[in-house]
């Protein structure tokens, strides 16, 4: 591990510590806070020792002509700021990152915003913005000797740390909730030859499971508790300021579950701004679901200084989640940058989501929560028409294809969540229809939905 060039500081008590310190865990031994990667070298250095900006700003653009596996990795491509390895030789890639940035015309018009882009991380190899975080956490396993890697999961993180596991040749163990994952994700960590334990809890007892499993076996710990998952899951800040040639949007609006994403690309904003690639962070907001809303509650009641947790309930299972471990992270980044915490109902996800289907891109439905949530917050004025507003859509829209398949058949809303949305949804549905197989049927069901 390279200890000279990075070290871990917790972020309740400061701590410092070197990464081959680390509890199993990834608590601090002092106060049981989490810890954050630190680069010493670059607050302490002066004048030509600091990362040149503009320096780095060529060099990673060269990179994309480059034919090196490791230079056509998003994260790898910034590894100047991601000094976390020995040898970046032992980093464990599928391409990740460089994922696209589109502009969303239909949400633009429709909510009056000129610049409405969404920065679609569910273009990763497993279908998530996990790949992000999990390349690098996984590089460390692999660096340090690990035989087995953990994680509990709502779907995503399973996906993908099954599949990084498997290329860097380590066995993996994933917790989930019995029956509240999507069938798509299940499915990647059996393939990428998981062993996968489906548990009576919810992912909050499962991580909490995992973490007393981890203090007794050699198991590598891999949520986002884990420090170096949100390096690399910070890169996509990088991209996205380098898309925008290094004039950061207005505002990125992200979903929020354990946290960790908020957290991360808060961090890769003010690293951006400390070394001077760029001149402001953006404003950062999170966005819940109504029924796993602990953030917005905290805000709510005491402006993110403390926490209570809740029983978690939506549709949305990424985000179904009580008690975020990342929530001091993720309320340090909306504070930092003036973001606002709020939560959307399953209708407005629901609808937010088939929006963005209509678009032609699709999301899983807690990536839509940022779309419902820019929705709500152009309507409470706090949205400027002439901003530049970043969505993160954080996963595919093919892990959850009952959802979509509900919601267009009628079936995913009870009646009273429908109420008074009712033109809206039929606007947007687009039900599968079983038709004879003649032209003159085709074509009269074709007429039939003229418009
Ligand atoms: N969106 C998707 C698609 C997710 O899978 C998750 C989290 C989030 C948003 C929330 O991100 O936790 O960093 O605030 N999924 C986890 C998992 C917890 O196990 O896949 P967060």
């Amino acid at each position: 591990m390279n200890d000279n060039l990075h070290q871990l500081r917790c972020f309740g008590c400061g701590a410092r510590i070197s990464g081959a310190e680390a509890q199993a865990d990834f608590r601090c031994a002092v106060c049981g806070d989490l810890f954050e990667v630190e680069y010493p070298g670059w607050n302490q250095r002066q004048g030509h020792d600091r990362p040149n900006p503009g320096a780095l700003k060529w060099l990673w653009r060269e990179r994309r002509c480059s034919s090196e596996a490791l230079d056509h990795s998003g994260v790898w491509r910034f590894r100047e700021l991601l000094p976390i390895l020995n040898s970046f030789g032992n980093a464990v890639t599928l391409r990740e990152g460089n994922t696209p940035l589109y502009p969303l015309p239909r949400a633009s018009k429709a909510l009056g915003i000129d610049q409405l882009f969404a920065k679609h991380q569910g273009m990763n190899p497993t279908g998530s913005f996990k790949d992000t975080g999990m390349t690098a956490a996984m590089s460390v396993a692999r660096e340090r000797g690990f035989e087995w890697v953990a994680c509990a999961s709502t779907g995503n993180t399973s996906a993908a740390m099954a599949a990084y596991a498997a290329r860097a040749g380590l066995r993996s163990l994933v917790l989930i909730p019995q029956g509240k994952i999507a069938w798509g994700k299940l499915s990647q960590a059996m393939d990428y030859g998981a062993v996968t334990c489906q548990l009576d809890t919810d992912f909050d007892g499962c991580l909490q499971l995992l973490t007393q499993i981890v203090r007794e076996a050699p198991i590598y710990l891999l949520n986002s508790v884990n420090p170096y998952r949100l390096e690399g899951q910070k890169t996509p800040a990088f991209e996205i300021a380098e898309a925008f040639d290094w004039n950061v949007p207005d505002h990125l609006i992200v979903p929020g579950g354990n946290l960790g994403n908020s957290s991360a690309l808060g961090k890769g904003f003010r690293e951006l701004h400390e070394l001077g690639l760029v001149g402001r962070m953006p404003r950062i907001s999170v966005i819940q679901a109504q029924g796993a809303n602990p953030l917005v509650r905290s805000f709510a009641a005491n402006h993110g200084a403390s926490l209570e947790p809740v029983e978690a309930h939506t549709r949305a299972t990424a985000i179904r989640i009580g008690n975020p471990a990342s929530w001091r992270k993720a309320a340090r980044a909306i504070l930092d940058t003036g973001g606002w915490c709020l939560d959307v109902t399953e209708t407005e996800i629901a609808i937010a989501k088939a929006e963005l289907g209509a678009e032609g891109l699709g999301c899983e439905p807690a990536s839509a929560v940022t779309l419902a949530g820019l929705k709500k917050l152009r309507a409470h004025g706090e949205v400027g028409s002439g901003e530049t507003v970043v969505l993160v859509l954080t996963g595919h829209t093919l892990k959850d294809a009952d959802y979509t398949i509900d919601f267009h058949k009628g079936t995913l809303l009870r009646d009273e969540e429908k109420a008074g949305h009712e033109a809206e949804i039929d606007r947007l549905r687009r039900n599968a229809q079983v038709v004879e197989a003649t032209p003159a049927a085709v074509l009269a069901t074709l007429k039939g939905s003229a418009g």
